[in-house]
């Protein structure tokens, strides 16, 4: 097994997991240095290109902007996600997760779902092509987003695709909007880790979209907490920037040839 995967799974139970969602090279560069897992999200549909939704992600996006992640990502662990409509079945899944390990370099894929794609993901992992799972709320799927397991039929459902997911091979699986009680017993049940996002710190580790972290994108959900107001800072210096290309203070000298 992959070196990097190894000590991933080493960690359980151990130290907790800290990972990022990223779409580029300079952001990548940074994060790197302090993140386990690096995840090419396609989250970047909502948040880079105001899609209506992650279905619209194409392939093509998730493997340009992996190849400007990848630029940056030295010793983090880096997962690509697949995009909607590319995992369909086996066949295609093992294709297209092959073109996105060739054509971007990354380490693993994630793909989301439970039952419904555990034989695609047998096929990857006995293509020696590392999963990472997702569970709870799946915004590919997802008629709405809210939390998941707060009745029992979906607590016992989330339960049983945690276990199905690990048989199948996954790594790690990512647990987005769980409930805090269902995420600490799939984290007990399974011996892989969990990634939590929305799931409470019962997890192994955490994962947020970097933008969300930084204020850059402008949302307010409960499980993001902003770490600095970048927009606010970016807005000064954009504001500083226009005062002195009007009053002749940039460029000066020491900026001409
Ligand atoms: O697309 C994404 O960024 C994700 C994480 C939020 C888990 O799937």
């Amino acid at each position: 097994m992959n070196k990097k995967i190894l000590s991933i799974i080493r960690k359980k139970n151990k130290t907790k997991i800290v990972s990022l969602s990223a779409y580029s090279k300079n952001v990548a560069e940074i994060i790197d240095n302090y993140c386990d897992i690096v995840l090419v999200g396609d989250s970047l549909g909502s948040v880079l290109y105001n899609y209506k939704s992650t279905r619209e992600v194409s392939l093509n996006t998730m493997i340009e902007h992996s190849k400007s992640v990848r630029l940056g990502v030295k010793k983090s662990l880096m997962v690509v996600d697949m995009p909607h409509n590319t995992y369909r079945n086996s066949k295609e899944a093992l294709k297209n997760a092959k073109q996105i390990i060739s054509k971007t370099k990354c380490d693993a894929v994630k793909l989301e779902g439970g039952k419904k794609i555990y034989e695609i993901i047998k096929t990857l992992v006995k293509n020696n092509i590392p999963v990472m799972g997702h569970l709870g709320l799946l915004p590919q799927s997802a008629k709405n987003f809210k939390f998941k397991g707060k009745q029992n039929y979906e607590r016992e459902k989330i339960l049983k695709e945690a276990k199905l997911l690990e048989t199948a091979g996954v790594f790690s699986m990512v647990l987005e909007c769980i409930e805090s009680s269902l995420a600490k017993n799939i984290t007990k049940t399974i011996k892989i880790p969990t990634i939590g996002i929305g799931a409470s710190n019962n997890c192994d580790g955490q994962i947020l979209v970097f933008d969300d972290l930084i204020g850059l994108n402008p949302i307010n959900v409960r499980f993001v907490k902003k770490y600095t107001n970048i927009r606010k800072d970016i807005s000064k210096a954009v504001l500083n920037y226009a005062r002195d290309v009007k009053s002749m203070k940039f460029p000066l000298k020491k900026h001409s040839y």
